[in-house]
């Protein structure tokens, strides 16, 4: 979910409702607002941004003093009523939360005990009852009620509240869910991430978990939940406007998937000079001798930096020689895992909140293992909590499905693997060279690929009613066809698996039939000829198929119903080349099938629920 506050002199909807649009990556299913001028007028929406917008249009929205939010239901099906802020009985307060409470109910039971009744069903309209409860009960101010009830509550949250009581008074806390406050001048903004304050100011305060905002008479006070005050961190944030809109694409998806050739490129830049032999990531540089030793990587993720962990699987095993093992964030955390001392733990995210990541770094870490994070928002709780790590600097990415960040986290993957081979000495000085020359090629190439989108907008015509898709591929190419099935069921709907190639024989041959479309990905690499013979069982059984080949690969193009040809590149690096032409065929799909490619139902890009 995505929260927004505003106050100062401005009218404060305005910047709320733009902010929350910023935002509606986080979670688009309703959307509310609270804003103070004397009463407190709460309106809410089921739905996007956009339906708040057109509901208030009638509506008082003048005030100076706001909470916005749009909501990722966890509690209660997606209606106005369980849409935030929510309003404490007595009318004063009102309140927005990301996270869950995981003791609500027997909160609830208790209040209502007390005569508190409740019209939502959501943890948050008993968590600002239960705050009033305690301000009306012992004598302390709103703030002090505030960090007595976050020492009672079990979760995690991001909050923001305001009270018809103290027009001046802003409070917020988090734990778990991130939390930026903006300074401006007289004036305060609050949200989610940077991206809806840039515009006004670019210093911030990023909470910690635990701590309380209390922005009372113009000034910011942050204490902790045990009533520490703790001297504000200002940074200055350096995301440009530009970054965060969409540049004449229709789709933030589309833009971010034409980024790519610049993206990789700022992620490789000053990091790699291939020219000199030069390769360094400064923020792993102390861990070089810890990792090169260590027993074991662990790489945690979810979704597709998943995927981009299982790439890195191969690249690691294959040049540093060190065993990998590639776990779900949420699988790796709710068992009990052996991990010691000698481990090293790759936690890979784009949003860097992800909870389940989080938690399964806490988790290694309190096992004494050591923890590189992966992330691509910078500031963010997972590089925070990580020893050491890298940022993959691929700007902001905005469309839920995730595009140039994976190709990001890939390059800085594969940075961080041939940095550790050269030092371990586990790769020859030649093949070393080779490698960063054809890391530095990449950029390059993907650019070739961005050419292929008219062609691949036909190919998406053919295939957008299909019911069922399959994608294959082996080796390096094994993830990425994880990586294209996941991108079309994302954002188009269509039903798709990706597979090893190999394991086609055992169980997913038996689907195929004239009617399903197979994407294989069969580059020129060392199991070029196995996968030749996958295409072939395929066509004998009338499937069809979509080829993702190297460029001047004739023989596929024989067999194939559409090849689609990438530029040629080292095996370990074609997961970089060879995923830009799926990424194109999901998001012409999805258009063409008339879906939201970026706020695919259901989805948000940032989970900060477990
Ligand atoms: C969500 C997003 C995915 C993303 C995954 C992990 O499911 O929709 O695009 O891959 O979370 O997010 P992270 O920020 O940790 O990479």
């Amino acid at each position: 979910c995505g929260i927004v506050g505003y106050i100062g002199k401005k009218e404060a909807f305005p910047i709320i409702i733009k902010g929350l649009q910023r935002l509606e990556y986080r979670g688009y299913d309703s959307a509310g607002v609270a804003l103070l001028n004397g009463d407190l007028n709460v309106y809410k929406k089921q739905g996007k941004v956009s339906a708040l917008k057109e509901y208030v249009q009638d509506k008082d929205v003048s005030a100076n003093v706001g909470i916005g939010h749009t909501r990722w239901a966890t509690h209660g099906e997606p209606n106005d009523v369980n849409a935030h802020p929510h309003v404490s009985n007595s009318g004063k307060f009102a309140m927005i939360h990301n996270g869950i409470i995981e003791n609500y109910a027997a909160l609830k039971t208790d209040l209502e005990k007390k005569g508190y009744t409740f019209q939502s069903e959501t943890d948050t309209e008993v968590f600002i009852n239960f705050i009033e409860d305690i301000f009306l009960n012992t004598k302390v101010d709103l703030a002090e009620a505030v960090r007595l009830a976050l020492n009672k509550v079990i979760g995690a949250y991001a909050i923001a509240i305001i009270s018809l009581e103290d027009p001046n008074l802003m409070i917020a806390a988090r734990k778990g869910s991130p939390l930026v406050v903006g300074l401006g001048k007289e004036e305060f903004f609050l949200a989610s991430d940077a991206t809806p304050i840039i515009e006004y100011t670019n210093e911030v305060v990023y909470l910690d978990d635990r701590e309380i905002a209390i922005i009372k008479d113009g000034k910011l006070t942050i204490k902790n939940v045990e009533d520490v005050e703790m001297k504000p961190y200002v940074q200055t944030v350096d995301i440009e406007l530009e970054a965060i809109e969409k540049a004449g694409y229709d789709h933030f998806m589309l833009k971010e998937i034409f980024e790519q050739p610049k993206s990789i490129g700022d992620c490789l830049r000053g990091r790699l000079n291939a020219k000199e032999g030069h390769l360094h990531l400064g923020g792993i540089n102390d861990y070089v001798n810890k990792i090169s030793n260590a027993d074991r990587i662990l790489i945690v993720a979810c979704g597709t930096s998943w995927h981009a962990g299982l790439v890195a699987e191969y690249i690691f095993e294959e040049y540093c020689r060190i065993p990998v093992e590639v776990e779900y964030a949420s699988e790796f955390r709710y068992r009990n895992p052996i991990v010691g001392e000698k481990d090293v733990v790759i936690a890979i995210s784009q949003s860097g909140e992800t909870a389940d990541t989080l938690a399964a770094i806490e988790l290694a870490k309190s096992k004494g293992a050591t923890i590189l994070g992966v992330c691509n928002v910078v500031g963010a709780s997972i590089p925070r909590t990580s020893h050491a790590g890298s940022y993959t600097h691929a700007g902001p990415e905005i469309g839920v499905a995730s595009t140039k960040a994976f190709t990001a986290q890939i390059s800085v993957l594969t940075m961080m693997a041939l940095m550790l081979a050269h030092k371990k000495g586990s790769l020859t000085e030649s093949e070393y060279r080779k490698l960063l020359v054809e890391l530095e090629a990449v950029p390059d190439k993907v650019a070739k690929c961005l050419d292929l989108n008219a062609q691949i907008e036909i190919i998406s015509e053919k295939f957008k009613d299909a019911a069922n898709f399959l994608y294959l591929g082996r080796g390096y190419n094994f993830p990425v066809a994880l990586e294209g099935a996941l991108k079309l069921k994302e954002i188009s709907y269509i039903h798709a698996e990706g597979y090893p190639a190999a394991e086609m024989k055992h169980g997913p041959i038996a689907l195929i039939d004239e009617n399903m479309p197979v994407v294989f990905i069969a580059t020129k690499d060392s199991s070029y000829e196995k996968i030749v013979s996958n295409i072939q069982e395929v066509k004998a059984r009338k499937g069809k198929v979509i080829a993702i080949v190297t460029e001047g690969d004739t023989d596929i193009a024989g067999m194939a119903d559409y090849t689609v040809e990438v530029p040629a590149a080292h095996e370990s690096l074609m997961p970089l080349i060879s995923v830009i032409p799926l990424q194109l065929l999901s998001y012409h799909i999805a258009v063409m099938r008339g879906c939201n490619v970026d706020q695919p139902r259901n989805l948000a890009k940032s989970v900060t629920v477990e």
